[in-house]
Formats: C-alpha cells, sequence, structure tokens
C-alpha cells in the first residue's frame, strides 16, 4: 500500500503544479494524519484510506477557483469528491476504497458529521496545519483544541505545536 501512497503523492504533486503553497499544505497534513493513524493504532486498510484522503482532501480548491472564483469551504466539498474520484481511479484504487475517500474529501470541513477514526484524524491533522497556516487568533486555536481535536495523539501533538493556547 506503500507504493499506492507514493502514486498519489506524485499525482496530487503534479495536480497543483506550479502551486507550491497547496502542495506544501497537503504534504504537511498528510504528515501529521499518517503520525496521528500510526499512534492511534490504525489498522493497515484505514491507514491507507487515511493517507489517500489526507493527500487528495483539497483537491476541490482548484476547480472552485475556476468555477465560482472562490475556494470557499462549500464548494471544494462540491466539487472536490468528482477529481478525487478520477484522481484514484486513474491509479487503480479499489472502488470502496474510492467511495470512502471521495465521500472525505466532500465533508473534511464538516465537522458535525464525523463517523470513523479515518474522518475525525484527518480533520484533526487539517486543523494543526491551517491553526498555523491561517494565523487564527488565540481564541480560535482554543475553541479547536477544545471542541476539535479528540484523539489522545492528536490532542497532544496541539499541545506541542500550540501550547500557549492548548493546554
Ligand atoms: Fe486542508
Amino acid at each position: 500500500m506503500e507504493h499506492s501512497i507514493k502514486q498519489v503523492t506524485a499525482a496530487m504533486i503534479a495536480y497543483d503544479a506550479g502551486d507550491p503553497m497547496r502542495i506544501q499544505h497537503f504534504l504537511k497534513v498528510h504528515a501529521f494524519a499518517r503520525l496521528i493513524g500510526v499512534e492511534e493504532g490504525l489498522d493497515e486498510h484505514t491507514q491507507s484510506v487515511l493517507e489517500a484522503a489526507a493527500l487528495v482532501h483539497d483537491i476541490g480548491i482548484h476547480p472552485a477557483e475556476a468555477k465560482y472564483g472562490s475556494s470557499a469551504g462549500k464548494y471544494q466539498e462540491e466539487l472536490g469528491p468528482a477529481e478525487a474520484e478520477k484522481l484514484l481511479t486513474g491509479l487503480g484504487w479499489p472502488e470502496a476504497d474510492i467511495r470512502r475517500i471521495s465521500f472525505l474529501v466532500g465533508h473534511h470541513h464538516t465537522y458535525t458529521a464525523i463517523d470513523g477514526p479515518d474522518y475525525q484524524i484527518l480533520v484533526e491533522a487539517d486543523f494543526l496545519v491551517n491553526l498555523y497556516e491561517d494565523g487564527l487568533p488565540p481564541e480560535a486555536q482554543r475553541h479547536a483544541y477544545e471542541t476539535i481535536f479528540q484523539t489522545e495523539s492528536g490532542k497532544k501533538l496541539c499541545r506541542e505545536l500550540y501550547p500557549a493556547v492548548c493546554e
């Protein structure tokens, strides 16, 4: 499965070519997701679904900007799943995995529908990166720590990265 993750990484870098900010974003989200998944003891299959989802989670941004002139979460969630499906089908991923990964792409800004560890960890990994990249104020960081983070390793990472707000 490691081979497939490498393929998804390469395909996503090619997809976002010329946009180093987005490329660095998903590489960081993938690194945190992988780490949390391993520390939480995910089985190999769930881990690979999580890692692929982390790599493609923002694939809807460019199509959303092209169609709506906006990368707002709801447009990404609308346009991302079909793009993810196309990319993963091209790489020969199993259909059931593609369905789950596309679902995660279409819901990664929806925090009320979390229905599994892959979903939970994807959201936490995205927050670990966005709290820094978006320069959110301390109150927003604390709110995220208190309401979003559920896994022990995600909470620990949040405290280690943002000790001033995550106590
Ligand atoms: Fe993201």
